[in-house]
């Protein structure tokens, strides 16, 4: 269910936990993580092809697909998400989810000197317990559900947030942090909508020297700080943009609040943030002290900053994109290529009690890939013995190249059929 009409909102913003039907082995040795503060990969090297092999090495960890990818009821992880595990967008200073990293860095480099910690390359899988329990998320949270979730096992994730790293940097003795990487939501499928993003977190800790004698009570210490540190990045991405507060609910903070800035004409959401529970702080050593975190989604900035209309653009190798992007150049507008025509085929079928629309874009996407622009529902009716039918209309569409009927008839063929024999429906 798309619940936004931009890259990837908060999910953990959303209060109702039961809209959705339903709701991870221990990596130790992707703890403690490898993370170099802002290491980074050489620009100059040519950007990775997916990765056809099946180890790959994360944080410095060796990891095999089928520790990641397995035959298992309690593991929801396919091959595609394999495949994007060691892609690592965020490390490549010429790519623009890199340039708008670094570009944030710069930020807190020039008003906080020497201050920020960063990290960069922290394993994305991790558990069910630094995922959700170190940071609050309710036990019956729709986002601890396998619809919302990939699930390696019972007891481990690949993270659907960078604040999964909020607690263990903290008993780590990290004061003030900033931790990118990319995070992995099952989701349906659209021009903002990709299961795999990126996304930065940021954490500032006070202790009491700092807020006595301010006149504040430590919250409100907290609150004012985040509010201006955050209006001072959006108006370093930005420029002069007019800018306003939404009070939001996240489990991990109180207050908590959503940072829109008016852009072309329309509001957007550029973060999440709040004030830390003081339960994380206590938990993790820093019984005495506030703190503020935000978490920003990078592909949803970087569509606008750099004028880049398909989420899918980010992982194509295609060199009319990556050529356009250099180190440092922040905001280059993005000149769109040939626009391929679309292609759209619909299917219709009788859904059961377990259907779900994110488990009807994996089976899609593990057929058509990239080459899946748009799944949208256009019908829906129950009839009168009770059975509800949807209708489903795909867009196929390259960004690279033309598609062929064959092809394209080939496609839905396959799709047709795996949707009816994994998720068991009924063709109409
Ligand atoms: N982790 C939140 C999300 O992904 C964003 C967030 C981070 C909100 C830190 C508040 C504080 O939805």
């Amino acid at each position: 269910m798309a619940v936004v009409s931009s890259a990837h909102s908060a999910i953990f913003s959303k209060t109702s936990l039961f809209h959705h039907i339903n709701g991870f082995k221990r990596f130790s040795s992707c703890l403690p993580f490898s993370s170099s503060a802002a290491a980074s990969l050489s620009s100059k090297k040519k950007w990775r092809q997916p990765v056809a092999s099946s180890v790959l090495e994360l944080g410095g960890i060796k990891i095999a697909k089928d520790d990641v990818v397995r035959d298992d009821p309690t593991n929801n992880v396919p091959d595609t998400i394999f495949s994007k595990l060691g892609m690592q967008l965020h490390r490549r200073n010429d790519h623009p989810i890199g340039i708008l990293k670094n570009g944030i860095y710069e930020y807190f480099d020039t008003n906080y000197p020497t201050k920020f910690d960063k990290f960069d390359d922290l394993c994305p899988i991790v558990s069910v317990k630094q995922n959700f329990d170190d940071v609050l998320v309710p036990a019956d949270h729709v986002s601890r559900s396998y619809n919302d979730t990939y699930y390696v096992d019972s007891q481990t994730v690949l993270r659907c947030h960078t604040s999964a790293h909020q607690a263990e940097l903290l008993r780590r003795g990290h004061t003030h942090f900033l931790v990118t990487g990319d995070v992995y939501r099952r989701d349906s499928i659209d021009s903002t909508h990709y299961p795999v993003f990126h996304q930065m977190e940021g954490v500032r800790v006070f202790t009491p020297d700092i807020w006595e004698g301010s006149g504040l009570d430590p919250t409100s210490y907290a609150a004012e700080d985040l509010k201006k540190s955050l209006e001072g990045l959006a108006r370093h991405l930005f420029g002069a943009v007019e800018m306003r507060w939404i009070d939001a609910y996240f489990p991990f903070t109180n207050p908590s609040y959503e940072l829109e800035i008016y852009f072309k004409e329309k509001w957007m959401e550029v973060l999440g943030c709040g004030v830390m529970e003081q339960e994380i702080l206590k938990s993790n050593g820093r019984l005495d002290s506030v703190a503020w975190a935000f978490g920003l989604g990078l592909e949803r900035l970087a569509m606008v900053l750099f004028d880049i209309p398909d989420i899918r653009l980010f992982w194509t190798t295609d060199e009319r994109f990556t050529s356009q992007f250099s180190e440092g150049q922040m905001g280059v507008k993005f000149k769109p290529f040939s626009k391929y025509p679309p292609c759209y085929k619909d299917m219709s079928f009788w859904i059961n009690e377990s259907f779900t629309e994110n488990n009807l874009c994996e089976v899609i996407r593990g057929i058509a890939g990239d080459l899946v622009e748009e799944v949208s529902l256009i019908d829906n009716f129950t009839n009168k013995k009770g059975m509800t039918s949807h209708c489903y209309r795909i867009a196929y569409r390259s960004m690279e190249r033309s598609l062929t009927d064959e092809e394209i008839n080939n496609l839905q063929w396959n799709v047709r059929e795996q949707v009816q024999k994994k998720l068991n429906v009924v063709l109409r």
